[in-house]
């Protein structure tokens, strides 16, 4: 009794706690039991006396042990153990934590505060892009009332809105009862797994893929599996070997201007896949957030080529910003119901106030004509940055830009490390390397869209800079 194993990593108080709990449970200290005074165990434990004091306070605030005057310190008899740990130790906790962050994007976020970076990182139009829409002066009864047109599947006059948008972009025949609103694409995911998957389910994705960088999986239990892409997509073959091995339960792709490769899925692709998910009877769920800022003439989506095996996922949040947050889900009625009810449950109810915002946004007459103007901007964006990226050509690999808001430029030279691409933001530039989306440490993403007539010049400065330093490694 009354020595101490020596574990290194844990502070010498916490081990007396922890020492004298132990005793306490096991019935060698028992309640009414004076323990020994605290000179006598600092002797013992050869410690300090304020290490034993420390650790005898924190007992004490536990309720485990009390002090009485007159009588030195005892052992509870009162409520003691009910707090079964002697302390929470949060940086351990939170050291295996889902939501703890690479250490480039620390410092990315760092750096994302200062004025002078060039942040090409964030997945969003600069603000001067985002389409303005004037916006009524509502009274704040008339905006209450509105709440009255919400249901379980949204606010009734939006969802109308997107219907009608589904059935015209997408050529998809949709009902109301098929579509639920929600907030952004990110929750709709997030319902779908919740209610379609279980601890310890697989679900194969692109590799790379924005999706192996969201925590939602791995809290949820889930396992990620990534398939390849070639020029024309997703590898069926991959994918096939896959469901044959691993027991993979859902599909998730991003088809068209692909999270970060801008990559569209072929036709024959398209087809191909459908076909797989057919055979293996596995949903597929078409994650299509990108669509909507086409240069060229897209492949039909696969909701359209495969209305009843395909879930299909759109947000308004690449046109307007994620401040809004308005996504939905095409889905089976019954499955509709279940993700409804599963919010509900969940209690992540969707406020009125952005859906009568993006209604209005929808409703604006010019909105088509807007839309179209954006998508002009980004094409004339798109090719002057490819014409200056040519110049590079030697160093960078890439593909043309068709739409969408990413470019995927590939190091063509000797292997690159995690570490070599903090060059970037040594430069304040800030880029999202292809280890955020995959165990590639080859590549990188940029938002094209945000660079214009006047960073375009010293975002190509830098660049080839950096190229010229990467070359020297
Ligand atoms: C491919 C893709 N899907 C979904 C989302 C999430 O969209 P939302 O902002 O609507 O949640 C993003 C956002 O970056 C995305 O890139």
């Amino acid at each position: 009794m009354w020595q101490l194993n020596n574990q290194k990593n844990i502070p010498v108080y916490q081990q007396i706690m922890e020492q004298l709990i132990e005793y306490i449970q096991n019935g060698q200290l028992l309640p009414g039991d004076r323990l020994p005074p605290e000179r006598k165990l600092a002797e013992t434990y050869h410690v300090n006396r304020s290490t034993v004091v420390h650790a005898l306070d924190e007992l004490v605030a536990l309720g485990w042990i009390v002090r009485k005057r007159g009588s030195g310190t005892l052992v509870n008899e009162g409520n003691w153990g009910r707090t079964a740990n002697p302390r929470i130790d949060w940086r351990r906790r939170l050291a295996d934590n889902h939501f703890q962050q690479e250490a480039y994007l620390v410092k990315l976020q760092q750096q994302l505060k200062s004025v002078q970076s060039l942040d090409l990182y964030t997945g969003e139009l600069p603000l001067n892009l985002i389409p303005s829409f004037r916006l009524p002066s509502f009274k704040w009864e008339t905006l209450l009332l509105e709440e009255q047109k919400q249901s379980p599947l949204g606010y009734l006059p939006l969802q109308e809105l997107i219907v009608q948008r589904i059935k015209k972009e997408q050529k998809i025949d949709v009902s109301s009862n098929e579509v639920l609103i929600t907030s952004g694409a990110k929750q709709a995911m997030f319902l779908l797994l919740q209610v379609m998957l279980q601890n310890g389910d697989s679900v194969a994705i692109e590799d790379p893929s924005f999706l192996y960088s969201l925590p939602i999986f791995a809290t949820a239990g889930i396992r990620l599996y990534g398939v390849e892409l070639d020029s024309q997509g997703m590898r069926v073959d991959q994918l096939e070997q896959l469901i044959l091995t691993k027991k993979i339960k859902m599909i998730l792709v991003n088809p068209t201007f692909q999270n970060p490769t801008g990559r569209t899925m072929s036709l024959q692709r398209r087809k191909e896949l459908i076909d797989l998910s057919r055979k293996y009877q596995i949903p597929i769920v078409e994650d299509d957030v990108f669509s909507e800022l086409a240069f060229v003439d897209l492949p039909p989506s696969l909701k359209e080529l495969a209305p009843d095996e395909v879930i299909h996922l759109g947000s308004l949040s690449k046109i307007f910003g994620s401040s809004l947050k308005i996504g939905w889900i095409v889905a089976n009625r019954d499955l509709i119901v279940r993700l409804a009810e599963a919010r509900q449950m969940v209690d992540f109810s969707l406020s009125v106030f952005p859906q009568v915002v993006a209604s209005t946004a929808l409703k604006d007459p010019y909105f088509n004509q807007k839309q179209q103007n954006l998508v002009d901007t980004l094409k004339q964006s798109a090719r002057d940055f490819e014409k200056e990226l040519k110049l590079l050509s030697n160093d960078w690999q890439f593909e043309p830009i068709e739409g969408g808001l990413y470019a995927y430029l590939t190091w063509k030279n000797k292997k690159l490390t995690r570490k070599d691409w903090e060059l970037f933001l040594d430069e304040q530039l800030l880029v999202a390397p292809a280890f955020l989306f995959s165990n590639d440490t080859m590549s990188l993403r940029i938002n094209y869209t945000r660079l214009n007539q006047e960073n375009l010049a010293v975002f190509f400065n830098k660049f080839q800079q950096i190229t010229d330093q990467l070359k020297q490694k």
